[in-house]
């Protein structure tokens, strides 16, 4: 089963963008452990960023027919876009949300999601390895669900 690994705004700058919160891995590298962690539990893994709302969009109606679930980190877009919830409850494969940092224990504006509101589930605040939990969990889902 082919997993799609979708990443929004500023996470391509990933290693050196505000260390002190999202760690120095880079996206490749997260990349890397995300696409193992997928071999290991039988399935691929499509792993994209973009920091354009509309390309995240057309990728996630893309999914549909190709993808047997989404994990999205969507960055800023998770606190504002009802275009990405639209889309990801349009084609309705299982979604889970992800976070490198706890977005709980940062600003009032960062305590919501709107892709949360399609997700089965959220992972946020192991960096990286948020990416390594999703990967399991939705691995374990799409088997449950086959
Ligand atoms: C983020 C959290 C968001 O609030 C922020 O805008 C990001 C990254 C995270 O992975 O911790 O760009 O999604």
């Amino acid at each position: 089963p082919l997993i799609l690994v979708l990443n929004g705004p500023n996470l391509n700058l990933l290693g050196t963008r505000e260390p002190e919160i999202y760690g120095t891995d880079t996206l490749d590298d997260i990349r890397v452990v995300t696409e193992r962690t997928a071999t290991q539990l039988g399935c691929t893994v499509d792993f994209r960023q973009s920091n354009h709302e509309g390309v995240l969009v057309d990728w996630i109606h893309e999914a549909r027919g190709t993808a047997a679930g989404i994990i999205i980190n969507a960055g800023a877009y998770t606190h504002t876009s009802i275009a990405l919830l639209d889309a990801l409850k349009g084609v309705s494969l299982p979604v889970i949300e992800v976070h490198l940092s706890n977005i709980f224990h940062r600003e009032a504006f960062r305590h919501t999601s709107y892709p949360g509101r399609a997700a089965v589930g959220v992972i946020a605040g192991f960096g990286g390895q948020s990416y390594v939990l999703a990967v399991a969990a939705l691995a374990n889902l799409i088997k449950t669900a086959a």
